[in-house]
């Protein structure tokens, strides 16, 4: 087998455990974010009363500093960024599951444009 084939077989070989990963990641953070509350506002999807995480993503993907401030944000509420909606503060969620949250759903493919 020559180093192109064997790479190609190693990347294939590697794909399969690291999409499981990726999947339980996605399912526990999908978990926390009901426990947090996120989802009586937010869907990943869909634009409800908060803006699809979805499209949050696609907006910050490429700031740097986006993630300390959105994390702020979620603690101390915000608005005026997608709507007229605001984000009440969510200071009864530990500051580590926000950041650990933000930091998720920074990671997320755009939406579907057929999608809502
Ligand atoms: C009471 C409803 C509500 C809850 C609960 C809520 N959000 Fe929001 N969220 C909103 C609204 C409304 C906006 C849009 C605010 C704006 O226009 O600036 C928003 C915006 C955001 C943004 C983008 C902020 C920006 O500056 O662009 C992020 C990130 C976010 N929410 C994450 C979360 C997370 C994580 C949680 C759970 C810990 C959460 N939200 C809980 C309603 C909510």
């Amino acid at each position: 087998m020559n180093g192109l084939a064997a790479s190609l077989l190693a990347a294939l070989l590697a794909s399969g455990p690291a999409q499981a990963d990726a999947v339980e990641e996605d399912e526990a953070m999908i978990d926390l974010a009901w426990d947090s509350g996120c989802f009586n506002c937010h869907d990943l999807d869909k634009t409800l009363r908060g803006p699809a995480w979805r499209d949050v993503a696609e907006r910050y993907r490429d700031d740097d500093e986006a993630l300390g401030r959105l994390v702020a944000t979620v603690r101390d509420g915000g608005s005026g960024n997608w709507g007229e909606e605001r984000m009440t503060p969510n200071r009864r969620v530990a500051e580590e599951d926000i950041e650990r949250l933000v930091s998720w759903l920074l990671t997320l493919d755009a939406r579907d444009e057929t999608a809502d």
